[in-house]
Formats: C-alpha cells, sequence, structure tokens
C-alpha cells in the first residue's frame, strides 16, 4: 500500500482485551521519588481496546464480546517513544574510535550518501520502522537523510504500520560531502511539497513534518533562515536538531556564528525554538540557554549510549528540571548502540549516577513514554493508557532467563521489581507489539531462545 498519511482503518466492531500487569503515568513524577503517586500500577487488569483505541482498564474479564487475550504475568506498558533517532544509521552503529566529528566523516555521511537511491531508501524506512516495532518503539521522531526521497520512503512504511511518525527531510547544504547537500531554494520545494503531503492531513493522521536542521555547522545562514520561516508559518511544525553535544563542536559553531551569543542562539534568533522543538544532546549548555530553552517550550532530547559511545559527554537532568525545559530520552542510533529503550534508561541511570544523581525507573519510563508524548504535544495520542488513546502497547516478560528471573523473585517492592526490569531486560523480552491495536511485532518461535 502506498498512502500519503496514515490513517486507522474503519473497524468499529473490534474489541480486544489483553490482561497483564498494567504499568504507566498519569503525570510526570517528582525527581528520585520512589513512591511516586504518578505510577499507574494495575497488576492482573484488563486493557480493552475498541477499533484501536484504549477505552478503559478493568479488573473483571469482559464479556464474550471481546477477542481476549490472557498476558497474565507479564508487563504491559504503553509502546515506547524514541525522541531521537536516525533511520539510516543501523549500519552506522558500534563504528570504532571516533568523536563526533571525526565519526560523522568516516562513517556517517559514507552511509547516508547511498539513501540517494530510491531503493535504498525504501528498502532502508521498512527494515528501520520494523526494528523499532522489535524494540518495542511505536512512534518516534525520526531523522532520515537530505534527499526528499528518504523522508517520502518513510512516512509511506510509517503510513503501511499505522504508526506515529515525526520526520522531515534533513537540511544541510554546506560542510558535507557531494552527493549530501541540498541548496536553499530547491530544500524550501522539498519541505512544501513534502508538508502539503504528508503533515497531519487528516484528523486521524499519525504523520507530522519536521523542519529538520541537521546542526549549525551543516547549515548556511540561508538555510537556517528558510527553516525559520517555514516554522514561523505553520506552528503546527515540528522543528528537530542538535546542540550543544560534544566540545570541538560547539567551538567550531562559535567560530561559524561569531555574533551569537551560544550555540543555542544560532536555533533562537532564526525562531527555530518553540514548543514543538526537539532538540538532540544539550550537554554543553549554559545558565542562560537553559533559561531559553525553558521558555521556549522546547525539548531536550537525551540521548545516553549515544553520549557515553562517542564520548560527548553527562547531560546533567536535575539541572534541566531545575531550569524547567522538558527532557524525553532518545537512542541516537547509530551513535547509540541501541534502539531498546530498556538499554538506552540503563545508559541514563548510569550516566545520572555519574554526577551523584539517581534516575528512578519512574523518570526513566515516564520519559520514554507519558513525558515524551505531553512534549511533543501528543499525549491525547499516545504514551499512556488513558481513555482515547492509541492502543500502541507493548506486552513484555517480566524476566527472561535464570538471571533475570532470579532478580525479580527476590525483588520485594514495585520499584525495586520494575528497576530490576528496566535495568536487566532488553527487546529479547518483547512478547507482542500492537499500533493502533493491531498486532505489528511477536517474536519468532526460534527467536524466543532462552538467555542464561
Ligand atoms: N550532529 C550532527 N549530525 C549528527 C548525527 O548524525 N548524530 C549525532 N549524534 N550528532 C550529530
Ligand atoms: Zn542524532
Amino acid at each position: 500500500m502506498t498512502a500519503s498519511t496514515s490513517e486507522l482503518p474503519q473497524r468499529p466492531t473490534r474489541r480486544l482485551a489483553l490482561k497483564g500487569d498494567l504499568l504507566d503515568f498519569t503525570a510526570a513524577p517528582a525527581w528520585g521519588d520512589i513512591d511516586s503517586p504518578a505510577v499507574r500500577f494495575q497488576p492482573g487488569h484488563w486493557l480493552l481496546i475498541e477499533a484501536g483505541r484504549i477505552v478503559g482498564t478493568q479488573l473483571a474479564a469482559p464479556d464474550e464480546t471481546w477477542e481476549r487475550q490472557d498476558h497474565s504475568g507479564r508487563l504491559i506498558l504503553p509502546g515506547f517513544i524514541d525522541a531521537h533517532v536516525h533511520s539510516p544509521q543501523l549500519d552506522v552503529s558500534g563504528s570504532y574510535g571516533a568523536e563526533l566529528l571525526d565519526w560523522l566523516n568516516r562513517y556517517t555521511f559514507p552511509a547516508e550518501i547511498r539513501y540517494g537511491d530510491p531503493a535504498v531508501a525504501k528498502f532502508g524506512a521498512e527494515r528501520f520502522l520494523d526494528a523499532l516495532l522489535a524494540h518495542g518503539t511505536t512512534a518516534a521522531v525520526v531523522f532520515p537523510t537530505v534527499h526528499k526521497i528518504s523522508a517520502e520512503a518513510l512516512f509511506e512504511a510509517a503510513a503501511d504500520r499505522g504508526m506515529r511518525l515525526v520526520t522531515g527531510k534533513v537540511l544541510m547544504d554546506r560542510h558535507a560531502p557531494d552527493g549530501l547537500r541540498d541548496d536553499v531554494k530547491q530544500a524550501e520545494r522539498d519541505c512544501i511539497d513534502l508538508i502539503d503531503r504528508f503533515h497531519g492531513q487528516s484528523p486521524n493522521s499519525r504523520l507530522a513534518y519536521a523542519v529538520t536542521v541537521r546542526f549549525a555547522p551543516t547549515s548556511t545562514p540561508a538555510q537556517l533562515a528558510m527553516a525559520g520561516a517555514l516554522c514561523r508559518a505553520d506552528a503546527s511544525l515540528f522543528m528537530q536538531t542538535h546542540v550543544a553535544e560534544n566540545r570541538a563542536e560547539v567551538a567550531w559553531v562559535a567560530e561559524l556564528f561569531p555574533t551569537a551569543r551560544s550555540y543555542l542562539d544560532v536555533y533562537a534568533r532564526e525562531g527555530l525554538l518553540h514548543p514543538r522543538a526537539v532538540l538532540a544532546h544539550g550537554i554543553w549548555l549554559d545558565d542562560e540557554d537553559k533559561r531559553v530553552l525553558a521558555a521556549s517550550g522546547a525539548q531536550v532530547a537525551f540521548c545516553p549510549s549515544s553520549n557515553l559511545f562517542l564520548g560527548s559527554g553527562l547531560f546533567d537532568w536535575p539541572a534541566a528540571q531545575r531550569a524547567g525545559f522538558r527532557v524525553s530520552t532518545a537512542s541516537d542510533v547509530g551513535g547509540g548502540t541501541s534502539l531498546s529503550m530498556q538499554r538506552n534508561l540503563l545508559d541514563g541511570y548510569k550516566v545520572q549516577a555519574m554526577a551523584g544523581h539517581r534516575m528512578t525507573a519512574w523518570a526513566g519510563l515516564h520519559a520514554a513514554t507519558r513525558g515524551a508524548a505531553e512534549a511533543l504535544g501528543l499525549a491525547h495520542e499516545i504514551g499512556s493508557f488513558d481513555a482515547g488513546t492509541l492502543a500502541d502497547v507493548c506486552v513484555w516478560d517480566w524476566a527472561s532467563g535464570p538471571v533475570a528471573q532470579a532478580r525479580q523473585q527476590v525483588a520485594r517492592e514495585l520499584h525495586e521489581r520494575v528497576f530490576a526490569w528496566m535495568t536487566l531486560s532488553d527487546e529479547r523480552d518483547l512478547m507482542s507489539c500492537f499500533v493502533g491495536g493491531d498486532i505489528r511485532f511477536q517474536p519468532n518461535k526460534e527467536q524466543k531462545i532462552h538467555r542464561s
């Protein structure tokens, strides 16, 4: 199927009920609070889904008008939201021995050039979205490549799968190799065409366009101005970019934009900071940047696996809380080494621990579900089990293999149990992944091998 929007098929009579240990959030848990009232844990409950939407939860079994799936003894969570990830970089993940700028030139740009070929773009988009689903991620904010076809292919593949996707063609008109640069006029035409065809085309659309500035060094001031003009013309557009990830990058931006107060200011003065802006990393921000971010309503996507792997630095999450800007969590594959949100949250815990902070399972899981949904303005659609949201839902084993099982058996209270799950599990524990109430991933029997 090729569709220009992602819409739920009309099937008003399908009623599906999933039984398991339901876990979601009603609000943001306070930092460090392991007994948070924002945690909604409903063990052994039924999640009721009608025509692809969640309609409620209950302890009693629903009647036979419902198709019942009993996952008793398993954990059921809202699908994860990856707030920053690169679809063409699956093949780059795990590349040795480089910090950001060197890593881009040596590994990433050569991999992205290949996406100028429509066949590569189509296959790559499908493989990438299927990989997200196989990791329990049902919604994502995605960087494709500079090529228009790479964004088209992603939109079309997401529509085929009914997934919530925010993406846009990457803007980059300098400091990149041949085959990976655009120019301001052509880029503007491509953005407008993609917006017309894919951005929230109907009330049920699950696709949205993000004005996608790779990062300040790869856009001329004229291109940044064009990006800002697109955002100003339509406040429903998202914006995504990178900011203050790596010290050499920050120094380079200071050279390229000598009149800007800071790296963040390069974006701020073009009107690129707004409530639908997602800025990856934000490690090397000063107090004024943090104040500007909070006032703008923009969010930072914390990418711990990437930040550790590329040696970029340690993001200070409690400082973000104090400053009052939103934080979501993200894999940043291929700087990050895993699409698994549990693996990324584990790295997030370690990054915070290095600075003496303790990230609860609640802080991590909230940021990867309801928190990201709220930061993106999509909480009416994704991120929780609130009635009326779409049934993007994952069923997980609490533990597989003797080590994790033994750990679960000695866990006493709920936070200990969920924290052990978050740190010891990964995509191999995913049992079912639903998007809009339709099953989109189940492991093969052979795939579900026992782990030690
Ligand atoms: N900064 C500019 N491009 C990239 C990218 O592809 N990955 C990461 N981690 N940082 C970037
Ligand atoms: Zn990135």
